[in-house]
């Protein structure tokens, strides 16, 4: 009798270890130890054309001449110059200065920035080149895609318009 139960009393130890190990294994061998996709390790080629939802599509550096022939969605009005300086003030007079002409604080110890002034490149760059240079930047200019929505960086270009040397 007594061997009976300690017979019992092994299967039930038994059972009992069998199911600790099946816990204990499910929750260690977690997702970090199956097969997985970690972001940045490969790169995926989307459908040509996609666009994000609620996005718009970006053009690259290297098409600047695509993203110059855009039109400028965003009227000048008072508000949309009164908007784009606001943002000037914030993100570019560190390089631009308060007054466009490339002499902010950052240029004595950085490649100084065009004259955004100048009347001669007022007239060469149309908006959309110059919303280009805003949202993925130029060949040193940092890109401010990140910091600036697209509407943002058009009233950026409406408020530029109205620095133009007569
Ligand atoms: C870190 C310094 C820096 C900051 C900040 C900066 N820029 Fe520039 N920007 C430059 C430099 C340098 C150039 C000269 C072109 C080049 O080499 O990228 C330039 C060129 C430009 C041009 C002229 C492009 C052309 O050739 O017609 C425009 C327009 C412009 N920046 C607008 C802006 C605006 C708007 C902001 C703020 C959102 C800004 N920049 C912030 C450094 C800067």
């Amino acid at each position: 009798m007594k061997y009976v139960f300690v017979l019992v009393l092994l299967i039930i130890a038994g059972a009992a270890g069998v199911m600790g190990y099946a816990v204990v294994t499910r929750f260690t061998h977690n997702m970090t130890e199956t097969p997985r996709i970690v972001a940045g390790e490969r790169v995926f080629t989307m459908p040509a054309g996609l666009v994000p939802r609620g996005g718009e599509l970006t053009i690259p550096r290297e098409a600047r001449d695509q993203a110059a022939r855009q039109p400028n969605p965003v009227t000048p009005s008072p508000e949309s110059i009164a908007a784009g300086k606001e943002r000037f003030q914030v993100y570019c007079t560190p390089c631009h200065g308060e007054s466009g002409k490339g002499n902010g604080p950052v240029t004595a110890r950085f490649i100084p920035p065009p004259d955004l002034t100048n009347a001669g490149l007022q007239k060469a760059r149309t908006d959309g080149y110059w919303h280009s240079y805003i949202r993925v930047g130029g060949a040193v200019m940092p890109s401010y895609g990140e910091a600036l929505s697209s509407e943002e960086s058009w009233q950026i270009v409406n408020y530029l318009r109205t620095l133009a040397a007569k």
